[in-house]
């Protein structure tokens, strides 16, 4: 069946910075995505190599490449073609087995019940609150009962009456462009062009797709929250 004309079109919501070659080139020096010790985390989960495993927003690829090394079918998914170019050549580089797969949250096909471990870093928020709702309840459907989706983003879990001065704080802790690293531009444009949520809104959207929070990890200062999410 085609899309009807109201779906939200994930090639032109998937952020600005996710499209531009000279972002792209220099995401890894900006960002450590942390991935080693996500793989040492999830492998005490999922021991089994054969373990099948979905990074969805994978971007440049610094998990997706690692769980390959780990996993034996891993795919990595986003809808960027500019990050994606980045991540084959990357793949190729290495040797890697990983599969590539142009596409989104929202139209990434899978068999049901047939993933173990899905993975999102630092993407969910590019979903206005609706569609991350629908996003969750697709990935849900993806995993086998019992599989986990390892989430990790941008939430916000500082109270609302905070909101400015907390926003404002994080903002305030961008580098310089000379520095490298998120500029203050940067986080400026993630809070203001972007979807990051409230814990308060997200958490109860996770319950209604199917999962319960296994575990929950936020930062000092409000602004970032990593679950694991177990399929039910
Ligand atoms: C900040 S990068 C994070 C990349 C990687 N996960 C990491 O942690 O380094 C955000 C990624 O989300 C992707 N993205 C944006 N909209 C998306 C969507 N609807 N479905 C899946 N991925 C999406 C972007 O293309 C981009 O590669």
């Amino acid at each position: 069946m085609p899309q009807p004309t109201w779906f939200l079109d994930e090639t032109t919501s998937l952020g600005r910075e996710n499209t531009d070659p000279e972002h792209v080139a220099h995401y890894d020096e900006k960002e450590d995505a942390g991935a080693a010790a996500e793989i040492v985390t999830l492998g005490q989960l999922l021991p089994a190599t054969t373990a099948d495993v979905v990074d969805l927003g994978a971007g440049t690829g610094q998990f997706a490449l690692l769980a390959a090394e780990r996993w034996e079918n891993v795919t990595a998914v986003d809808p960027s073609p500019v990050m994606l170019d980045h991540l084959r050549q990357k793949a190729t580089a290495a040797g890697s087995s990983l599969y590539i797969v142009e596409d989104g949250y929202l139209t990434y096909e899978r068999a049901s019940e047939s993933v173990d471990l899905a993975y999102s870093r630092f993407a969910l928020h590019h979903l206005p609150d609706f569609w991350k709702a629908i996003a969750l309840a697709r990935i849900r459907r993806m995993l086998r009962p019992g599989g986990i989706l390892r989430l990790w983003d941008v939430v916000y879990h500082f109270p609302l009456n905070e909101a400015i001065e907390r926003i404002e704080h994080w903002c305030s802790t961008g580098y310089s462009a000379m520095e490298g690293g998120w500029t203050r531009a940067d986080l400026e444009e993630h809070v203001r062009d972007e979807h990051s949520t409230f814990t308060w809104l997200l958490e109860p959207m996770m319950g209604e797709a199917g999962f319960v929070i296994e575990d929950a990890q936020y930062d000092d200062d409000g602004i970032f929250a990593k679950y694991i999410l177990r399929a039910v």
